[in-house]
């Protein structure tokens, strides 16, 4: 699966690609990061990318020509499956949106800033907003990296089977039990006696009884 993420800070989206679980999806092969600088695609000398709102107000608005420029140079190398705008009032992100863009081949997300970006640029281009909650952060790079994160575990191969991410909490109706490691006995804190009985069918039933107490307990929303 591959990413083209549009962005005036590229320099944000350094790391978070660069490490563990993501970083390793990209050796193997299984995804496809790209941040392109959207200054690059500005045609003025001072590389801007935003302007006063027509009909005043406070706050620059990002312009469409720039967007364009990079979308249409993407779109003109392969086809696109979506093209994402991570912003506020967006639909909000869950794991059943990951799963269903953990399907996709090719998106590009386009990160905002300032008041907003040009309307045209959404009613054209975009073919999905999605907000990762509901609080305003000063850009969507850092909202862009969630998605990706998100996403690019889902993708075969990425996880091995034990870590499979079918087993998260959200996959299925209920939260993660609680885990452990060793000591089994740190200053008095006893890990509970059934994980360390050898016997797995006991296991799985606390385990599952866990969940179902942490899920009542945090998240009753989720059972009903
Ligand atoms: N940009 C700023 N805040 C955001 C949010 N909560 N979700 C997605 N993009 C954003």
């Amino acid at each position: 699966m591959r990413f083209d993420i549009i962005t005036v800070l590229p320099g944000l989206l350094e790391s978070p690609f660069a490490h563990s679980i993501l970083q390793r999806a990209q050796n193997k092969g299984l995804s496809e990061i790209y941040v392109h600088n959207l200054r690059d695609y500005s045609s003025n000398k001072h590389k801007s990318v935003d302007d006063y709102p027509y009909g005043g107000g406070s706050g620059m608005v990002m312009q469409i020509e720039p967007f364009a420029a990079c979308i249409e140079k993407l779109k003109a190398e392969r086809d696109y499956d979506e093209i994402i705008f991570m912003t506020p009032d967006g639909e909000t992100f869950n794991q059943e949106i990951a799963n269903g863009l953990s399907l996709k081949k090719n998106v590009i997300i386009l990160c905002g800033h300032y008041k907003g970006i040009d309307q045209r640029i959404r009613d054209v281009y975009v073919t999905r907003e999605i907000s990762i909650g509901d609080y305003v952060l000063s850009g969507g790079e850092l909202p862009a990296a969630i998605i990706v994160d998100a996403v690019v575990r889902l993708l075969p191969g990425v996880l091995s089977d034990e870590t499979s991410a079918l087993s998260d909490s959200f996959q299925g109706d209920l939260l993660d039990a609680p885990v452990y490691s060793r000591p089994a006995d740190w200053r008095g804190h006893k890990v509970p006696e059934v994980l360390l009985s050898g016997n797995q069918a006991k296991i799985e039933q606390w385990r599952y009884e866990q969940s179902l107490e942490r899920t009542q307990k945090r998240r009753p929303d989720l059972l009903e």
